[in-house]
């Protein structure tokens, strides 16, 4: 039997709970948005595992360290140029337009825990500013995150991996997918992927020779 692809740890075990649990609070609170107390406990909640992450993307080592993925205006630009060419380069860690998407939520999610305490406070009393901002950046939260969760899809699509079940598992396959696509098996532009860019900073501005 022919071994299936070659897989590589890339999200360790701390990248992976973070993601999922203020993935699972952010839901709830978006959702459960009355403002009373299990509301403020889990968006606190999710506020302080996204200064973990933060810190972990300090200390950390792999993919999810902050010199891995903290992306540059250049590589922003370029994978940007690559996707609307519709030759986005595949990265094992997180493309520049993910990871800038990560720090959007990351601040989004921060945002909300801070103008929901304000909201509250004395000093704020009367003031309908902090509770209406509170909601803006919840909606915005929910546009992104719902574009978030597309993106996820459609990479995964294009590059024939299953990027969802890597946040579970940590691993992804070494290299993209070689199958010929054939009718109806999703985006073509698979079978001349470019090699996974294994060091997530760099940036190929189109397809690898
Ligand atoms: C409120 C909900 C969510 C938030 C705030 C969120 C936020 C994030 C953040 C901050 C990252 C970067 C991870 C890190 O390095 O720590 C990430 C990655 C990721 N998320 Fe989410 N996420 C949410 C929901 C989801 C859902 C529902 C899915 C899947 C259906 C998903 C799929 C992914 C995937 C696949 C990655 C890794 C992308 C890559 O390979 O570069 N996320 N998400
Ligand atoms: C992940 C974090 C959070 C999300 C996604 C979120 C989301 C929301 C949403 C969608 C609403 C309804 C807004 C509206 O009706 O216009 C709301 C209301 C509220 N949230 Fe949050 N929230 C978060 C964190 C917090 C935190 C940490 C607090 C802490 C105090 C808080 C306090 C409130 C209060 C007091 C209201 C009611 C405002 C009112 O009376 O209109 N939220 N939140």
């Amino acid at each position: 039997m022919k071994p299936s692809r070659q897989s590589v740890q890339i999200w360790d075990p701390i990248v992976r709970f973070t993601h999922w649990a203020v993935a699972a609070l952010v839901l709830w609170d978006l959702y459960e948005d009355s403002g009373g107390p299990l509301h403020r406990n889990l968006g606190y909640a999710a506020a302080c595992l996204v200064l973990v992450r933060v810190a972990w993307s300090m200390v950390g080592n792999g993919a999810g360290n902050i010199r891995e993925w903290l992306p540059g205006r250049g590589g922003v630009v370029a994978y940007v140029k690559a996707a609307i060419a519709g030759r986005p380069p595949r990265h094992l860690g997180h493309n520049p337009l993910g990871a800038l998407m990560m720090l959007v939520l990351w601040i989004l999610i921060l945002s909300l825990a801070a103008t929901g305490w304000m909201s509250r406070l004395d000093m704020f009393w009367g003031e309908d500013w902090p509770k209406e901002l509170h909601g803006i950046l919840a909606d915005a939260l929910l546009a992104l995150v719902s574009v978030h969760v597309v993106a996820a899809i459609l990479m995964s699509r294009l590059h024939r991996e299953n990027l969802i079940l890597s946040m579970v598992t940590g691993r992804k396959p070494a290299a993209p997918d070689q199958r010929k696509p054939s009718a109806g098996d999703g985006e073509p532009a698979s079978s001349s992927d470019p090699p996974a860019i294994s060091d997530p900073r760099a940036v190929s501005p189109g397809r690898r020779p």
